[in-house]
C-alpha cells in the first residue's frame, strides 16, 4: 500500500499532471432528445451476448456544431441529429436517412456532416446483391439538405475485383480536411468474383464531390478474411492509419499493405475460432475510437481486448511465416501499442517464430486481472496523454473460444495514459457510465461521448430476459484533466 503510493505520487511527478479522479467524470444525464425512439442494445455475432448499439457522434472542425447518428427502434431508417456542443441539447430538426440499417460512422463538418450507413439498393437496380442485402453508402448534408449519396459497394465499385454487400454496418467513416478526402474501412461479403460467399473487408476513397476515388497503395476492395474489428484514422494523405483482427492469428497494423499479409506489422496474435478472435476492437457495433493521434504530432494509440497467446505453432493454411496460438487465459484483458508513425509500431512486433511459448511477450497490459474486459476505446486528451476506457465482467463465464463473455457487470473504467504508454494514476471507475459512441476531444480538451443512461446487463444472451426498453434520450459523459 505504502509503496504503491509512493510509486504513484511519483509517477504524478514525473508526468506533471494529477492523475484522473472521479471529479474529472461528469454526466449530462439525459440531456438530449431524440425524435425517435432507440434501441440501444445489439446482440453479438455468434454468442448474442448484448452489446451497446454504436451512436456515432462528431463535433465538427470550428467547435460549433455536433451530430448523433442513431438507427431507429424498428431496425430500419437512420437519424442524424444535431446538438449543441457545449449544452449537448437537441438543436433543429433531425436528418432521416430512409432505409438504412445501421449507422457506421459520422464526420461533422462546419456546414453539415457526411455519415456512413448500410441500405438496400433501389429495387430494379441491375447487379445489386440478393435478397436486398444492404450495401455501404456515404451521404453528405450541406446546410440541411443531401448535396450527393455514394454508393462504396454494389455494382459499380471495383467490378472487376467482385461486387461487395454489406449485411453489418462494421467500420467507420473518417475525413481528412488536408486533402479533402473521405476514407471509409468497412466489413463487406462479396456476391461475384473470388471471393463470392466469403466475407472480409474494404477500404474506400471518396471525394467532396462524392466521387470514389481510386487510390493507388490505399483503395482496397479486399483485405483482411472475416474482418471482426477495424480501427481507422484519418491522416494527411492517403493511405489512412488503419488496423485490422483477421480471422487467422493476427492484428495488422496494414497501412501500408491493406491486407493481412506479414509485409504488415504484426501487432498481436489472438487466438482465432469460428472466424473471431476475442472481439478485440469490440465486434459487433464496435470499431469505433480505436485508434487516435497525440495532438501535433505523428504517434498514434491503439487500444484492444485481448486473451493473450501461448504456444506458436505455423499457420499451415497460410503457410510459412504465419502463426497460430492458443489463449493464454479465460477472460480478455486491456492492451495498448503505440506507433511513431501511421507505418510504424513502436516495440517488437508479435513474434512469429514457431515453437515460441509467449506468443504476447512484446504486449504493453492496461489490466491484468482474471475479470473479463470488452468494449476498449481510447482518444487523445492532446499531445501528451490519452484515455484508455473498457468494461469488466467479474467471474466471467467464457461459453464459446474466441468470442465474448457473460456475467455480471462490474463497471466502466477510465485509464490515463501518457504518450510513452505508461499509465498515469489508477483508473477511475463507473457503474452507470458506458461508451456507446465516438469518444470525441472537445476544443477545451474534454474527451466527451454519448451513452445511453439504463441498466447495464451483460449476465446473459440479447432475448433471455435482458431489456429490450426503447430510449428517447440520450445522454453525454465528459471526462477532464
Ligand atoms: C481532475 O481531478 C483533479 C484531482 O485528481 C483535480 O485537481 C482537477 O481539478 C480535476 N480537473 C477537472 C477539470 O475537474
Ligand atoms: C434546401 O432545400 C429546400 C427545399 O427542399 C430549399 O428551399 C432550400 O433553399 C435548400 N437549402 C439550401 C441551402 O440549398
Ligand atoms: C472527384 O472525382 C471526380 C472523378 O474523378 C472528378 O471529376 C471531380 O472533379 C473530383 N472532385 C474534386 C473536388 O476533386
Ligand atoms: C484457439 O485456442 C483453443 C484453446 O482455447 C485451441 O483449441 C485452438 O486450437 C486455438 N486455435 C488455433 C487456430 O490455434
Ligand atoms: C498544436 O500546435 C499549435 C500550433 O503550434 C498550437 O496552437 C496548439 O496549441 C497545439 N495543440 C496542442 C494540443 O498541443
Ligand atoms: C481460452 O479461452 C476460452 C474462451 O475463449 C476459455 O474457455 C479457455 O479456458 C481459455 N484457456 C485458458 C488456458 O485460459
Amino acid at each position: 500500500m505504502h509503496v504503491k503510493f509512493i510509486i504513484s505520487a511519483l509517477s504524478v511527478l514525473l508526468s506533471g499532471t494529477t492523475a484522473l479522479s472521479e471529479s474529472n467524470l461528469t454526466t449530462h444525464v439525459d440531456v438530449l432528445t431524440l425524435d425517435h425512439a432507440f434501441n440501444p442494445v445489439k446482440a453479438a455475432y455468434w454468442t448474442g451476448y448484448p452489446h451497446h448499439r454504436r451512436t456515432p457522434f462528431a463535433v465538427s472542425p470550428n467547435g460549433k456544431s455536433a451530430y448523433i447518428a442513431y438507427l431507429d427502434s424498428t431496425e430500419t431508417d437512420v437519424h442524424v441529429q444535431q446538438l449543441d456542443p457545449t449544452t449537448f441539447k437537441a438543436t433543429g430538426t433531425s436528418v432521416t436517412i430512409t432505409g438504412g440499417q445501421e449507422a457506421g460512422g459520422l464526420v461533422a463538418h462546419n456546414d453539415g456532416f457526411a455519415v456512413l450507413v448500410n441500405e438496400a439498393m433501389p429495387s430494379g437496380t441491375t447487379n445489386a446483391p440478393p435478397d436486398n442485402t444492404p450495401v455501404a453508402v456515404i451521404y453528405r448534408y450541406t446546410n440541411g439538405n443531401e448535396t450527393w449519396k455514394t454508393w462504396l459497394g454494389g455494382p459499380n465499385v471495383h467490378a472487376a475485383d467482385g461486387l461487395s454487400a454489406s449485411p453489418d454496418m462494421n467500420g467507420d467513416l473518417v475525413y481528412s480536411l488536408k486533402s479533402e478526402t473521405y476514407g471509409a474501412y468497412f466489413v463487406v461479403t462479396d456476391y461475384s468474383g473470388d471471393a463470392s460467399g466469403h466475407y472480409g473487408d474494404s477500404i474506400q476513397y471518396v471525394n467532396t464531390s462524392g466521387d470514389v476515388v481510386d487510390i493507388d497503395g490505399a483503395s482496397s476492395s479486399w483485405g483482411c478474411s472475416h474482418n471482426t474489428g477495424i480501427a481507422f484514422k484519418e491522416t494527411v494523405k492517403a493511405p489512412f492509419a488503419s488496423i485490422c483482427a483477421e480471422d487467422q492469428g493476427a492484428i495488422w497494423l496494414n497501412t501500408k499493405t491493406q491486407g493481412m499479409t506479414n509485409d504488415g506489422v504484426k501487432i498481436s496474435n489472438e487466438n482465432t475460432t469460428n472466424g473471431a478472435s476475442g472481439e478485440p476492437m469490440g465486434g459487433m457495433s464496435g470499431s469505433y475510437s480505436a485508434l487516435d493521434r497525440f495532438y501535433n504530432s505523428t504517434r498514434f494509440i491503439f487500444a484492444w481486448v485481448s486473451r493473450g497467446a501461448i504456444d506458436v505453432t505455423e499457420n499451415t493454411w497460410m503457410g510459412d511465416g504465419y502463426t497460430n496460438v492458443k489463449n493464454r487465459t479465460n477472460g480478455r484483458n486491456v492492451a495498448i501499442a503505440l506507433f511513431s508513425d501511421k507505418y510504424t509500431l513502436v516495440g517488437d512486433q508479435a513474434t512469429s517464430t514457431v515453437g515460441e511459448e509467449d506468443g504476447d511477450s512484446q504486449v504493453n497490459w492496461i489490466t491484468d486481472g482474471s475479470n473479463d474486459c470488452s468494449n476498449a476505446h481510447v482518444a487523445v486528451f492532446d499531445g501528451e496523454s490519452a484515455l484508455v476506457t473498457w468494461e469488466e465482467i467479474s467471474d466471467p463465464t467464457c461459453d464459446f473460444i474466441a468470442m465474448g463473455c457473460r456475467g455480471e457487470f462490474a463497471g466502466s473504467f477510465f485509464q490515463e495514459v501518457n504518450s510513452k504508454g505508461v499509465k498515469v494514476g489508477e483508473a477511475v471507475k463507473s457503474t452507470d457510465v458506458y461508451v456507446a459512441g465516438d469518444m470525441v476531444t472537445m476544443g477545451d480538451g474534454r474527451i466527451c461521448w454519448p451513452y445511453v443512461s439504463m441498466e447495464w446487463d451483460l449476465s446473459q444472451a440479447v432475448g433471455y430476459g435482458s431489456s429490450t426498453d426503447t430510449y428517447k434520450k440520450m445522454s453525454i459523459a465528459c471526462m477532464a484533466v
